[in-house]
């Protein structure tokens, strides 16, 4: 069997202390603070770039290039280029994402998601989306075993409403699920030492051994597509760059059991509206929820951070700083098309723009959207079981 080639010398080298070190920003699964250097992330864990090369290769089969990768919200990868040779030579790949059901959905969750249905659509790709309740569980020790429950019905409906093709997805929630992801999860958990966890998820001696042994039931629907379709089928995980931990440690071990590497497309955070950072469901001042009423919207748009000056006269006088500002990136990354942000860009650093007005835009845009996405997400109610795992498609 042909594998797919090495990123770096090993996707797992990377320590999560090493990947702190000398940061004023730290990017974990369980943890994204401070002002992201996405550069300089690449650089630590080992991902690469995506080229004009590859975007070309993309078109070829979209016949245009999504929003999301011109604005470079979709940023970085791993054996990307593989997997879309491995499409031209006619083998097809599935789309592996989740969620980690903990709260409610924002509009930051919402992003890749969208993408993954654009690539699914497009590649004509079977989707396996996780529901990782029981990571949710032994994460949050506050939080009863009713609450994840109840949140895990909840966002079903969100990702229903993204607008999946019923008949190419299935959802695995982890604890309903668990005969199909164990006989994996174990074979995965004998190859990874308690050594490489701890230094590629920071574990320490006070985190539960719930969450130590976590991993590998992330890493199973890596591979799980090559026991459903009886021979080893690449997989494309589109996700924020947060889960890449997960995908280091799965790809270390994937040819030694015989299956491909999972590849990786990557995206950069939505912010927080409070200020730059990830938007956080757990903070929801700081995060558009899909739920948010729009009178709720317009309340946090209008208290949210931006990159202006202290006054309107200074505003004129010296410009504001557009790329230090979530308002401007909310716009960019998910309504202005490409043109109008440019232009916005301008007039804002040039002090011919002021905040209001791209809050005004904003909260305009963000509820059209959402109240849109509210009335999918109603329809879904009755929808849930076409989209239940049960071993196959
Ligand atoms: P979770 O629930 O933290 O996040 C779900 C997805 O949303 C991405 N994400 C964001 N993207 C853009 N802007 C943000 N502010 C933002 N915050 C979160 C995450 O990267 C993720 O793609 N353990 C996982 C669940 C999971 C999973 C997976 C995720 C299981 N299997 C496979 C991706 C791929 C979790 O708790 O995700």
């Amino acid at each position: 069997m042909e594998l797919n080639r090495r990123v770096a010398a090993s996707d797992a080298s990377l320590t999560g202390d090493k990947a702190d070190f000398q940061n004023n920003f730290k990017v974990t699964p369980w943890e994204v603070e401070g002002d992201i250097d996405y550069r300089r992330l690449m650089a630590q864990f080992g991902t690469l770039p995506i080229t004009s090369e590859i975007i070309e290769k993309i078109k070829k089969v979209t016949g245009e290039v999504h929003p999301m990768l011109k604005s470079q919200f979709f940023f970085s990868h791993r054996d990307l280029d593989w997997i879309l040779n491995k499409y031209d030579e006619g083998e097809g790949f599935y789309l592996y994402t989740g969620r980690g059901p903990s709260g409610m959905v924002h509009i930051g969750h919402a992003m890749p998601w969208l993408f993954t249905k654009y690539i699914q659509e497009k590649f004509d790709s079977k989707l396996l989306f996780q529901l990782t309740d029981d990571e949710k569980f032994l994460q949050n020790q506050d939080r009863s075993k009713k609450e994840i429950e109840h949140y895990v019905q909840e966002n079903v409906l969100d990702i229903i409403a993204i607008g999946f093709d019923p008949d190419k997805t299935k959802i695995i929630v982890d604890s309903r699920d668990i005969g199909h992801l164990y006989p994996l999860a174990i074979e995965i958990a004998r190859r990874i030492t308690f050594s490489t966890a701890k230094s590629v998820f920071g574990f320490s001696n006070s985190t539960n051994i719930g969450m130590i042994g976590f991993p590998p039931l992330q890493a199973a629907p890596c591979f799980l597509p090559s026991l459903m379709e009886g021979r080893p089928t690449p997989v494309l995980v589109p996700a924020a760059i947060d889960q890449d931990p997960y995908w280091r440690v799965t790809r270390d071990i994937a040819e030694r059991l015989g299956y491909y590497k999972p590849a990786q497309i990557h995206s950069k955070f939505l912010p927080g509206l409070q200020k730059l950072g990830k938007m956080s469901s757990s903070k929801p001042e700081t995060a558009l929820l899909t739920t948010d009423e729009p009178e709720i919207i317009s309340k946090k748009v209008s208290t949210a951070f931006t990159g202006g000056q202290a006054t309107i006269s200074l505003q004129r006088m010296l410009g504001g700083n557009p790329l230090g500002c979530p308002v401007f990136w909310y716009l960019r990354y998910l309504f202005d098309t490409e043109k109008e942000s440019d232009e916005r860009l301008l007039k804002c650093k040039s002090g011919n723009l002021l905040c209001g007005e791209c809050k005004s835009d904003l909260s305009k845009d963000a509820q059209t959207f959402l109240v849109e996405f509210k009335r999918r997400r109603e329809k879904a109610r009755d929808r849930a079981d076409k989209f239940t795992f049960k071993g196959a498609f």
